[in-house]
């Protein structure tokens, strides 16, 4: 057994809860059209975890091995009391990585998570042109994320960005990472959009074609070139290009462990779109029971569940199956395999998406940004824009 900070014993084995993501809240002064917070967040904003009960839960998954804190929302800093949490967390021997917008952060705060010993503060960024970050999540807020950025470098912290791309910004990548170089960016990950939540519901006037992929790779590669090891940069493939699906939080109730703003207990990010499950919640179940004895964790754990075609495929190991929430959004079946797979019966869902990126006519529908109201609807079961990814030909 390894025994790690402040005597928490660390005895990593298979199916511990290595990462915590703490969603602390789904409030944000953002409105991003790619969030991928759930739609209906609205209905899981009036009940927010305390700071008593986010340490006790924080003390709980340290217990079980938890080794990696990521906190974020909605914008984790409309709560005042991340400063006690994160100091907290550096109590119990957790590695801290705060994940903001930049929107709340000011000089006070960040010298009170220094002290703290918050370990790390991944900021995210937009576009090059205020035009574009403005207009994407739908707030005034390109000015402030450069003020941000330098005072995350003045604090000595490395300079962590990421950057969604999508058809408004992907025309960019080459500015965008000079932007960052100019920042003096340490890590860059331009994360493509992958489709859950609102950025399912805007898909078609998010999605990049292949060409405009293509091109960003490009770039990103002659620039990785130029600077060598002076900044590392990730470019996310959006899995929809792939030809097979993605070991999705790297297997459901392997290693993550994320507790959502309510007090939700869940296995990845979109588990609450899944039908006939019930999560287990901190406020009634310990961390311990949700992890390992929840019928919700167990549900799609392992490869006793798979179906055909997954159930023979010599290569079910490497992907188990790939995404649950995406395998239902699409499909309408948690249990099939990944659309993704070009050995799914449902890959033409997939095709038909990338053949969309190309028609203007359905670029054109209005983008539907995350805001309470639009939230509202969701949460009341409207759903439009969603049913038709369900039936699509
Ligand atoms: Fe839920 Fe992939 S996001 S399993």
């Amino acid at each position: 057994m390894a025994q790690l900070n402040n005597g928490v014993a660390a005895n990593i084995t298979q199916k511990q809860p290595l990462w915590l993501l703490a969603e602390v809240t789904y409030r944000c002064p953002l409105h991003c059209a790619f969030c991928y917070n759930p739609t209906d967040y609205d209905k899981h904003t009036k009940n927010e975890l305390t700071t008593e009960q986010w340490i006790n839960a924080l003390r709980d998954a340290r217990k079980m091995g938890a080794i990696q804190l990521g906190i974020s929302g909605g914008e984790p800093l409309l709560r005042d009391d991340i400063e006690e949490i994160v100091a907290e967390a550096h109590k119990l021997g957790y590695y801290s990585n705060l994940i903001t917008s930049g929107v709340g952060l000011t000089e006070k705060r960040i010298q009170a998570f220094k002290e703290g010993g918050l370990d790390h503060i991944q900021l995210s960024m937009h576009d090059i042109t205020e035009e574009i970050n403005n207009f994407i999540t739908n707030t005034k807020t390109f000015e402030l994320k450069k003020k941000v950025a330098a005072m995350i470098k003045g604090h000595g912290y490395p300079m962590v960005l990421n950057v969604v791309i999508h058809r408004y910004n992907i025309g960019h990548v080459d500015k965008i990472l000079e932007m960052a170089e100019a920042l003096g960016a340490d890590y860059v990950e331009l994360a493509n959009t992958q489709y859950y939540g609102w950025s399912l519901v805007n898909r078609s006037q998010l999605m990049p074609t292949r060409e405009q992929l293509a091109e960003a790779e490009r770039m990103t590669n002659a620039f990785r070139e130029r600077v060598g090891n002076k900044m590392k940069v990730f470019f996310v493939v959006p899995d929809y290009f792939a030809e097979r699906p993605k070991k999705c939080m790297n297997g459901w109730g392997e290693v993550f462990m994320i507790v959502t703003a309510n007090g939700d207990v869940l296995p990845c990010h979109s588990a609450r779109s899944l039908p006939g499950l019930t999560f287990p919640n901190v406020r009634e179940n310990g961390l311990e029971w949700a992890w390992k004895e929840s019928p919700a964790f167990n549900k799609y754990r392992g490869m006793d569940w798979l179906k055909e075609p997954c159930r023979s495929c010599d290569e079910k190991e490497k992907d188990l199956g790939g995404c649950r929430c995406q395998a239902y959004l699409l499909s309408g079946d948690a249990e099939a395999a990944d659309p993704v797979c070009t050995k799914s019966p449902h890959r033409h869902l997939i095709d038909a998406a990338i053949k969309d990126s190309e028609n203007p006519l359905l670029r054109e529908q209005p983008i539907i940004f995350r805001t309470d109201k639009n939230s509202k609807k969701y949460a009341e079961g409207d759903r439009e824009r969603v049913d038709q990814f369900h039936s699509l030909p």
